[in-house]
């Protein structure tokens, strides 16, 4: 029994390589390299002394991914290729859509074809939009997305549950990821974006070690505590061992169903500057400047369902999200470039 991870190079996809070796599963990994390193896949091996399968395939090749599943004995997809720059998308809508959406559809009738009907999705935090409340429920309405990025997800979603409907057979676990944060313990990978940092903790890690002179604060006139904007941190290696258990609750059930992958709880852009700071002794300036368009003031989960159906409840805190994002860029300068 083997479980395919698409874009199981990225971010998110290495640490759940990772945690899915660790909780005994066999997997068979797909990466196109758009928005990721073979080094990050060599590290896995590494850190977990283990090989497998891999595959340089995008979502939109039909044939690579018939090959994949001729190959292999796949039993269930964690789907994270993606492309995932908000403002990239707004710029590149066709290629969002093509990629995001049209690459999960190539992806979906390639499995049915192959009698694989079980994947967890990769989804956001951001399909809930603007006007819902916080702490955000798993029940509330969806699609008001700001951008296309956040509309893939959206779209992609709502595709999912309606294959649930045509063939019930299919298992679908759609996980809303809140903000995705910190690294694995040893330091040997974490987030590598490419160019200029679109995300608060790549940025601040960048400032801290002199590739950036200062953090911009975009606004600090927000109805919150400080005035800062409010975010559901949560360390990688939490979230990655929800996919864990999202893959043992899609191989016993059928239908599509919706988790919160976050803590529960807030925390504001200069709380997260200043526990950088203390925990690692760095300095990171700041400047304030003004709100950027399209963020909202606070955004945090109710993960309460989770905690309960998937038996998952994240353990790390704030201070180990910032300690492990600094043990990453201290010794990863340039990320994975040599
Ligand atoms: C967090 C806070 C900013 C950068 C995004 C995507 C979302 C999801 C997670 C994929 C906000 C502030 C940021 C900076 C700042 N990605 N900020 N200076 O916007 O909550 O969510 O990433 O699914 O889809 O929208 O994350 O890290 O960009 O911002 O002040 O240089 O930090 O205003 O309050 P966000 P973020």
């Amino acid at each position: 029994m083997a479980i395919l991870i698409t874009g199981g190079c990225g971010f998110i996809g290495s640490h759940t390589c990772i945690e899915m070796l660790a909780a005994g599963y066999d997997i068979v990994v797909l990466d196109n390299y758009y928005n990721a390193s073979p080094i990050a896949l060599q590290r896995v091996k590494e850190l977990s002394g283990r090989d497998f399968p891999f595959y340089e395939c995008d979502i939109r090749d039909e044939a690579g991914l018939r090959k994949i599943f001729a190959e292999n004995k796949i039993d269930a997809v964690i789907h994270f290729a993606g492309l995932k720059a908000v403002g990239e998308s707004v710029q590149k809508p066709l290629e969002y859509y093509d990629n995001n959406v049209g690459g999960t559809v190539t992806l979906c009738r390639v499995m049915a074809e192959a009698g694989c009907k079980r994947m967890i999705f990769s989804s956001s935090a951001t399909v809930y939009g603007m006007s819902n409340p916080s702490p955000l429920l798993e029940t509330y309405h969806t699609g008001e997305v700001t951008n296309p990025y956040g509309r893939t997800k959206y779209i992609i979603e709502e595709i999912l549950k309606d294959v649930c409907v045509s063939d019930p057979a299919w298992s679908v676990v759609l996980l809303r990821y809140f903000n995705p944060i910190g690294a694995h313990e040893s330091g040997r990978i974490g987030e590598n974006p490419n160019g200029i940092p679109n995300n608060l903790m790549p940025y601040i890690s960048q400032v801290a070690i002199g590739k950036r002179p200062f953090l911009s604060v975009f606004g600090d006139d927000y109805d919150t505590p400080d005035g800062t904007g409010v975010r559901d941190y949560i360390h990688v290696v939490d979230l990655a061992k929800g996919h864990v258990r999202a893959t043992d609750f899609a191989l016993k059930n059928t239908g599509a169903e919706v988790f919160n992958l976050g803590t529960g709880k807030g925390t504001s852009v200069l709380e997260l500057v200043k526990t950088f700071e203390r925990v690692n002794g760095v300095a990171v300036p700041y400047k304030v400047t003004p709100r950027r368009p399209g963020d909202i003031a606070t955004c945090y989960s109710d993960p309460h369902k989770a905690e309960a159906v998937l038996q998952w409840k994240t353990e790390k805190t704030v201070e180990d999200m910032c300690r492990d994002t600094w043990r990453w860029q201290s010794q990863n300068p340039n990320g994975f470039e040599e």
